[in-house]
């Protein structure tokens, strides 16, 4: 008999100690676009930024499409999986969730493809769930968690809790789109500025509904993407647009560096995407790739003609591959994204990665 509740007991604690090894904090608050989505614009019926048909999902377990824009897991998959949490589910998902704050507890993805910095920016695929909206909805998840958990204890989990802030793509893209009334309007720089101010403006607003640990994802060079060589009759990525995510990514390094200044208590990782996607292109072969200019899914030049379409081919291997369709990584390159953010060096992820964001 005591021996019976001595083993119980072991079973017991070696249950709860792998349980809190494994789950390296309270929940995953996403923010974002396409680059992150994970079904939210499964409900967005204008939408024309949709994946939830083949062959997207082509090697998500069970071959499904699920929303992702790849052929398997995206970066918020394999950020969850690192932190020990399951993925956090589309908000729009859990509008009849049975208990709300039960639904809420673990994270919850507002990311929505075609969505950007500045409103607007989400008329680029007619509907998404643009920035400001995804904030408002966190304020009402921060609302039923606060009532659910009391303040005190709400205040502890979500400071240590994370919110990943995946987006800017589509603003840089849909300006420099042709024929875009926010080019003739606006010089560059001026677009530049005002994301970072929005940027600033809601990074405050979520420092006032309790996030203290930011994971900002800087643009990646857009400007190689399979969509933007196409443009180019030498197939070359477009220097202008890329120009522009690295002055982005600069003021959003600022932004943050003069918050973390202002409010003492935050701290955040803020990734160099840009670089590490060059890194691919410049030097495949040091990460298992072949083919840096084309899509794996579409069809014509560059794959980037006709996007990733029922009727579109897709590439045997996978693997291979940079780019999964004519604007988003494969399966395999977000799998690299996250390797890095977590433990990557200060030249990629600074001032600290994730791995030491969590434990701060
Ligand atoms: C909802 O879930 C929370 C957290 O798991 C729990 O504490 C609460 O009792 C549940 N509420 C209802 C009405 O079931
Ligand atoms: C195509 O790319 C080359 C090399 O970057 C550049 O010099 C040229 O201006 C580009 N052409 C267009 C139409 O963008």
């Amino acid at each position: 008999m005591a021996q019976h509740y001595v083993s119980l007991l072991f079973l017991f604690f070696a249950f709860t100690f792998t349980c809190s090894v494994a789950k390296m904090v309270p929940a995953v608050f996403v923010f974002g676009d396409s680059l992150a989505d994970v079904g939210n614009n499964n409900y967005l019926t204008l939408s024309i930024a949709k994946a939830n048909f083949p062959h997207n999902g082509v090697d998500f377990p069970g071959k499904k499409p699920t929303g992702r824009f790849s052929n398997g897991r995206n970066a918020a998959d394999f950020l969850a999986e690192k932190l020990g949490l399951p993925t956090s589910p589309p908000y729009l998902s859990l509008k009849f969730a049975s208990n709300k704050s039960n639904a809420f507890l673990g994270g919850v993805s507002f990311a929505s493809g075609g969505a950007g910095i500045l409103d607007g920016t989400d008329r680029l695929f007619r509907q998404a769930i643009s920035l400001s909206n995804q904030v408002e909805y966190y304020a009402t998840v921060y609302a039923t968690l606060v009532e659910q958990l009391g303040s005190v204890e709400a205040q502890k989990y979500f400071s240590k809790s994370l919110y990943a802030i995946v987006i800017g793509s589509n603003d840089i893209l849909g300006f420099f789109k042709a024929g875009s009334d926010v080019h003739l309007k606006n010089t560059p720089q001026e677009l530049v500025d005002s994301m970072t101010l929005m940027m600033t403006g809601y990074l405050k607003r979520l420092y006032n509904l309790g996030a203290r640990k930011f994971v900002v994802v800087g643009i990646p060079a857009i400007g190689c993407c399979p969509s933007q060589r196409n443009q180019n009759k030498t197939g070359a990525c477009n220097e202008e647009s890329n120009y522009w995510c690295n002055k982005y990514n600069e003021g959003a390094k600022s932004l943050l560096q003069a918050m973390k200044t202002e409010f003492k208590d935050i701290n955040y990782a803020f990734f160099d995407s840009y670089n590490v996607l060059l890194n691919f292109i410049q030097k495949p072969a040091n990460y298992g790739f072949i083919e840096v200019k084309a899509a794996c899914c579409g069809l014509g030049n560059l794959n980037a003609v006709v996007p990733c379409i029922p009727i579109s081919h897709y590439c045997p291997k996978r693997t291979d591959h940079v780019f999964w369709d004519l604007y988003h990584p494969t399966e395999a390159a977000a799998k690299i994204f996250i390797d890095t953010i977590f433990d990557g060096s200060q030249q990629y992820v600074s001032p600290v990665n994730v791995r030491q964001l969590v434990a701060l």
